[in-house]
């Protein structure tokens, strides 16, 4: 499984390998992303192989750019005035799945509609556009465990099942994409990411939350509770480290391992999230002690990630 360097040349590589059927991963501004044909079943059941990911949970179809979705999905006005202000960008749209769509059904889990987003990273966006398909693509991780935001951490967990890993750097954003289910009358956010709710409130009123749900039936099983899960348990809202622990710092506390943003700076805090939980899970310790992060703007995705990594695991 070679590691490349995001040259134009590798770029035309990883895109015959995507258009061939394999599968590549790839950097985009939130996460790495384990990307094969949105269009076919082969490929999409190769990407829940890898990944160890059940096939009940769908996946997110990326493309260049709007026009390149519309005869998958069926855009109302909202979705268009949310694709012109924040696409490219880390906003997937729940949409209804167009009767003509060419996705396959295993791609949205035989769902009535399909998760779509447009990546603002430039390797992403050159990527996609030489692909010349849809590509799904989840977090190129195994399943439940920390997302990657480098080529380095996608070869920790997927080394031999994937083509190629198109090195990127180190992904800006750092948490996922904030997903947004406009399929019924009132939008409802079902992951908080990259976008901040306020900007999207801002831009279309009024957003509900999705509430708990039950763990077999998700409604966006991205919401199952133990999630980008360390080896180590996580203790949440500490103010000091216990005997024993690392501690992740947010802002001028004393005694961290590391610190988040040493400034309190929020989009600092997720850049630095994944990678940083991945360096304290360390036998070392017995545990990770995360100090509090304020609940607003990029804090609420933090937040979501920081809960799913302290809750009870799956024995
Ligand atoms: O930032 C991101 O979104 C990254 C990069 C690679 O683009 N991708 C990512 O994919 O995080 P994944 O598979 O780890 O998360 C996709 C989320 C899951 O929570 C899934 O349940 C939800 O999107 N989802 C996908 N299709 C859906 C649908 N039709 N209805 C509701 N939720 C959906
Ligand atoms: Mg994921």
């Amino acid at each position: 499984m070679p590691i490349l360097t995001a040259t134009p040349a590798a770029i035309g590589d990883a895109a015959q390998h995507l258009a061939a059927g394999r599968l590549v991963a790839f950097p985009t501004e939130t996460v790495y992303g384990l990307g094969g044909d949105a269009g076919s079943d082969s490929a999409v059941a190769a990407i829940f192989a890898a990944k160890g990911r059940p096939t009940f949970n769908p996946l997110i179809v990326h493309a260049p750019g709007a026009l390149a979705l519309e005869e998958a999905v069926v855009f109302d006005g909202r979705a268009r005035r949310l694709a012109e202000l924040f696409w490219p960008g880390p906003l997937t749209l729940v949409l209804p799945r167009h009767p003509r769509s060419r996705v396959s059904l295993l791609t949205s889990a035989g769902l009535d509609s399909i998760a779509v987003r447009v990546p603002s990273h430039p390797v992403a966006l050159a990527l996609l556009r030489a692909a010349g398909v849809l590509v799904a693509a989840p977090s190129a991780n195994r399943s439940g465990r920390v997302s990657p935001t480098s080529a380095a951490h996608v070869a920790e967990g997927l080394a031999d099942r994937v083509a190629m890993i198109l090195d990127g750097g180190t992904c800006p954003v750092g948490v996922e994409s904030t997903v947004l289910d406009l399929t019924g009358d009132r939008p409802t956010l079902l992951r908080p990411g990259g976008t901040t709710l306020e900007s999207l409130e801002e831009a279309i009123g009024a957003i509900d939350i999705a509430g708990p749900i039950a763990p077999d039936t998700p409604r966006s099983p991205g919401q199952l509770s133990s999630h980008y899960a360390p080896a180590l348990p996580v203790r949440l809202n500490a103010s000091r480290p216990e005997e024993g622990e690392a501690f992740m710092g947010f802002g001028p506390v004393d005694g961290a391992t590391l610190n988040l943003s040493p400034t309190g700076d929020l989009s600092e805090a997720a850049a630095n999230l994944f990678a940083m939980m991945r360096r304290l899970d360390d036998s070392r310790y017995r545990a990770i002690a995360v100090a509090p992060i304020p609940n607003h703007g990029l804090g609420r995705a933090i937040n979501d990630r920081l809960r799913r990594a302290a809750a009870p695991r799956p024995s």
